[in-house]
């Protein structure tokens, strides 16, 4: 038994900031985000929530599936942004959904979130605890940000994307995971200083933090090395894949994969030009205005990738 995706669905907060906005207030130009990044305008909430951005991904998911939310059996949400340390933003979802039957619980791995909530509901499913669930990526990201700092705050933009996952003879193949904490350093964000008795709190407010040379050299190495595994476990070629469904973070990340990949840009669907990089956010946002435009027949093979904060990447190939 593996699991098939049946539904997608996202959210994007209301208000769009283009770069040409930020150029006003900060030292940056449209020329310098969309030159380095691909990033064209993102969107950023204001009356938003993780959680409220989820709910609604959750409910476009749950009726394109045509899946009542009692019908679930879990939800996982991927996400380094709750709106609480505790509730999880899984047990708000599954508040604002009705969905009384599921077990609902948080992953934290930065940009991977998505896959690897996807890979932890198959690893249920596979051993029969599990028959529906839904998986959410969801971030509000802007509120970690350094917005004095333009060498990342031009980056990333707020948004949640959900599908839901029924257990099924087809649909997910094989996929790959993995960790390395060594290099966590390079994407940064601290949570808290200690604030016990105990000791003197320096009541520090911690912002993202991030070495985007190192990060990169992490991503063109590690992105592409995943995938060839997945597609080898598989027997199958890079261009026996319909679409590569990455992780948005930087245009030129993606065209790097696509070139030690050796296929087509046209394989890759893009959305950072107007999401920005959306963290656990960006593939399934992705995933559903791939699905919206009708463009996925039954039987297409894709591959998704998540990587970034951690340093963590997860990589899956699904037959949809
Ligand atoms: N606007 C204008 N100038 C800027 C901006 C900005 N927003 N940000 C930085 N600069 C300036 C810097 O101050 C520097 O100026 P200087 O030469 O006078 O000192 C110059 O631009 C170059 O700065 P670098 O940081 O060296 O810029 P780089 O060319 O490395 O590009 C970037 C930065 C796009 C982030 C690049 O490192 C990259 O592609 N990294 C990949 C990592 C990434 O995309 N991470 C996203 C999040 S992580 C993830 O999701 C996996």
């Amino acid at each position: 038994m593996t699991s098939r995706i049946i539904g997608t669905g996202s959210c994007l907060p209301e208000t769009v900031v283009t770069n040409a906005y930020l150029s006003t207030i900060m030292d940056t130009s449209d020329e310098w985000i969309s030159s380095r990044t691909g990033i064209r305008k993102r969107h950023l909430v204001k009356e938003e929530t993780t959680a409220s951005l989820s709910i609604e991904a959750g409910k476009k998911a749950l009726a394109a599936a045509g899946v009542a939310a009692e019908e679930l059996d879990m939800i996982i949400v991927g996400t380094l942004t709750g709106d609480y340390v505790t509730p999880s933003t899984a047990c708000e979802v599954q508040a604002g959904l009705g969905a009384v039957n599921a077990v609902a619980f948080d992953i934290n791995a930065a940009c991977s979130g998505f896959l690897f909530g996807l890979h932890t509901v198959n690893a249920y499913i596979h051993s029969g605890m599990c028959r529906t669930a839904l998986v959410i990526g969801a971030e509000t990201l802007s509120k970690i940000m350094d917005w004095n700092d333009r060498s990342t705050c031009v980056l990333f933009g707020d948004g949640a994307g959900a599908a839901v996952i029924q257990a099924d003879e087809k649909g997910l193949v094989t996929f790959d995971q993995g960790s390395d904490g060594e290099k966590g350093k390079y994407l940064a964000c601290r949570d808290r200083t200690n604030n016990n008795p105990l000791v003197q709190s320096d009541k520090v407010l911690a912002y993202t933090h991030m070495d985007g040379q190192e990060v990169y050299k992490f991503a063109v190495t590690y992105v592409p090395a995943s995938i060839q595994k997945v597609l080898g476990e598989a027997g199958l070629q890079p261009e026996d894949i319909k679409y590569y469904v990455l992780h948005q973070a930087n245009l030129r990340i993606i065209q790097a994969v696509a070139k030690r990949l050796k296929v087509s840009m046209d394989k890759f669907p893009i959305s950072l030009d107007h999401c920005g990089n959306v963290s656990a956010g960006s593939v399934p946002i992705l995933l559903d205005e791939v699905n919206r435009k009708g463009i996925l027949q039954k039987g297409d093979r894709i591959i998704m990738s998540g990587f970034g904060g951690g340093l963590t990447w997860g990589t899956c190939l699904l037959e949809w």
